[in-house]
């Protein structure tokens, strides 16, 4: 059986600007299943953000998807029209922000806001859907949920704003839910409340997860599978246990060489060298090998395909080609 929730493939989106067009997204795919979470991970300015403003088609100008299929099961979203997409996102894909006050009204209580999304998903009086959303506000972890009913966003911490934002998306009860570094502004303990309450939904309703982030540790805790980008492209994509045993692009190592363990005493933190490069005027050859300590001589020139390593991994660099380790170019 199919149990493809989202396909995405050769995804390019742009930005036209007046310095010339970035290539934001450069020919991306992405598979995600059923019930599954997958990490998008990489560091800032890489795209992830803007693969999941392509998804939802919240692109702002002047960005546009120039090429490429987003299939939500058996629809390519690039084809609907706004109002059928305007569905797909009450509906069918849910998106939680870094900054939940963005996607908060900060006019309505939460109260309000959250009764109004129980009563476009459910036939059912004003009454019940208070108490529909007291209870769901009890079940997120809001203290006090009778009271805080009344609450407006601007009076809640940051770590309830991304639960009420949560609770909201379990209103909907969409097949996929894209979190894009939904606890990047909060401490470690909120951090691990919020990644439990989004496994929680997974588990029950069978939700997909699209986990965006910059933090492997945050993969590691939430994901099945996961993607690393660089520079607008997949460079390496493997399960969670794959990548952590047997990462084989030198990107994916030095993003994971640069976690700080508790285990080992360092005199520095291993940071991966230079800069990701400008988009506009990105090397030739492999757009990490200027910063590659395994760079070849033909990582400068051509640029390596997306190899399939077995199990599912698969990684963009020659390294793992055996035809150009063996000519030894
Ligand atoms: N309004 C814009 N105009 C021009 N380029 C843009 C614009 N917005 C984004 N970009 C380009 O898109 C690239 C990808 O941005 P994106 O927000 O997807 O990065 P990200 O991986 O989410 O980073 P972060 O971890 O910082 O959130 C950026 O490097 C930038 O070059
Ligand atoms: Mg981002």
């Amino acid at each position: 059986m199919d149990d493809t929730i989202l396909k995405i493939r050769g995804l390019k989106t742009q930005f036209f600007t007046s310095k010339g067009v970035v290539p934001a997204v450069d020919g991306v795919d992405v598979t995600v299943r059923a019930g599954e979470a997958v990490g998008l991970v990489g560091e800032s300015g890489c795209g992830k953000s803007m693969t999941a403003m392509s998804v939802m088609q919240l692109l702002q100008h002047p960005g546009r998807v120039v090429e490429g299929e987003i299939w939500l099961k058996d629809r390519n979203l690039l084809e609907l029209s706004k109002r059928e997409m305007c569905d797909v996102r009450g509906n069918e894909i849910s998106m939680i922000f870094q900054e939940p006050m963005t996607s908060l009204n900060p006019v309505f209580t939460i109260g309000k806001q959250v009764m109004e999304a129980v009563r476009q998903h459910q036939d059912v009086s004003k009454e019940e859907a208070k108490k529909i959303a007291i209870d769901i506000f009890r079940r997120i972890g809001i203290p006090e949920p009778e009271k805080r009913f009344y609450s407006y966003p601007h009076q809640l911490s940051g770590g309830l704003r991304q639960r009420v934002m949560i609770g909201m998306a379990m209103v909907c009860n969409p097949s996929l839910m894209i979190c894009d570094e939904p606890t990047t502004a909060l401490d470690v303990t909120i951090e691990a409340q919020i990644l439990y309450l989004i496994k929680e939904m997974q588990k029950e309703k069978g939700t997909a997860v699209i986990m965006i982030t910059h933090n492997l540790g945050v993969v590691a805790e939430s994901c099945d599978y996961v993607y690393v980008m660089y520079a607008g492209k997949i460079m390496e994509e493997a399960s969670v246990f794959e990548i952590f045993e047997n990462p084989t692009h030198p990107y994916t190592y030095g993003l994971l060489n640069s976690i700080p363990k508790t285990t080992e005493v360092k005199d520095h933190l291993f940071t991966i060298r230079g800069l990701v490069p400008n988009l506009l005027s990105l090397p030739k050859g492999c757009r990490f090998c200027t910063r590659c300590d395994k760079a070849m001589q033909i990582c400068t020139e051509y640029e390596p395909d997306l190899y399939d390593i077995g199990d599912g991994h698969k990684v963009r660099c020659f390294l793992a080609n055996k035809e150009v380790m063996e000519s030894g170019k």
